[in-house]
């Protein structure tokens, strides 16, 4: 049974297995995969399951290896060295998960080249200090391979350091149940609204960037539930986040008629 403390996470492969084997054997790794598909969900999970503390990072174009590592703060006069979020994982032993960290600025990547070889060290410049990575410590790193500038690509020394898992949305059976579980929306209202979702999708490249995420599909479903006409629904959850274009929405919604009648 589910234990309530563990994230609900449905497995749609051996991504499980893959993730246990990086940790035993402290392999870092990488996910790969579109906007809301279950990453983050998915790190949550294994980090509950595996009893271990959870340092979650989001990356952007402004972070540096300083935000990653730690800074001196002024406090009450005094000057104190505070952890970042990756050093707080090493020293704890948690997971440290870097979410889109293709973002984040170059220095970064120095950072994170001697943690994911066999040396498993940190260097703290700036306290002087060599932390070496406990067997606990593991490093996760997302990105979204999608809608990436090509340019702005992990180098070939930074993802060859990784165990690599991509990531896809569900197929349509697990994800109607994800979706049922997720929103409270019984599951056989659900599958049609997976079935929309995947005729959405085979639009992805022509008229949209991305297709509809799971997790637009839970928000679609919650107002459902919550007694939201589905029409209207649909509209708020998975049309009018996706485009702002009059043709494609109008192309889209076509798609709705279609699919559901
Ligand atoms: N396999 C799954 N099991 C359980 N829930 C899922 C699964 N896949 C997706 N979800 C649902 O979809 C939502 C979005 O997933 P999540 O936030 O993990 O996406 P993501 O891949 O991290 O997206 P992003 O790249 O935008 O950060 C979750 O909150 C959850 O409700
Ligand atoms: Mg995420």
């Amino acid at each position: 049974m589910a234990d309530a403390a563990i994230p609900y996470y449905a497995p749609t492969g051996d991504e499980v297995a893959l993730f246990e084997h990086a940790y035993r054997h402290r392999l870092p790794l990488l996910l790969k995969g579109p906007t809301g598909c279950g990453k983050t969900r998915f790190v949550a999970h294994m980090a509950a399951r595996l009893g271990r503390p959870l340092f979650t990072v989001a990356c952007h174009d402004d972070l540096t290896a300083a935000d990653l590592t730690g800074r001196y703060l002024l406090q009450g006069g005094d000057t104190v060295w505070t952890d970042g979020p990756l050093t707080r994982a090493v020293r704890e032993g948690g997971i440290c998960y870097l979410d889109e960290v293709v973002e984040a600025r170059k220095d970064v990547t120095v950072v994170l080249h001697p943690l994911t070889d066999d040396r498993r060290i940190l260097p703290l410049e700036r306290t002087g200090e060599l932390l070496q990575a406990p067997p606990s410590f593991m490093l996760v790193i997302s990105y979204n391979p999608g809608y990436q500038n090509v340019l702005k690509g992990l180098k070939p020394s930074t993802r060859q350091r990784f165990l690599a898992l991509d990531f896809h949305f569900p197929p349509p059976e697990a994800e109607a149940t994800v979706v049922a579980e997720e929103s409270g929306l019984p599951r056989d209202r659900c599958v049609p609204l997976v079935r929309l979702a995947n005729a959405l999708r085979d639009l992805k490249g022509q008229d949209l960037e991305e297709g509809v995420s799971t997790r637009l599909l839970v928000y679609c479903a919650t107002l459902i539930a919550a007694g939201m006409k589905p029409e209207r629904a649909i509209r708020a959850a998975m049309i009018e986040p996706l485009t702002d274009e009059p043709d494609v929405r109008q192309a889209l919604l076509r798609v709705v008629e279609i699919t559901l009648g």
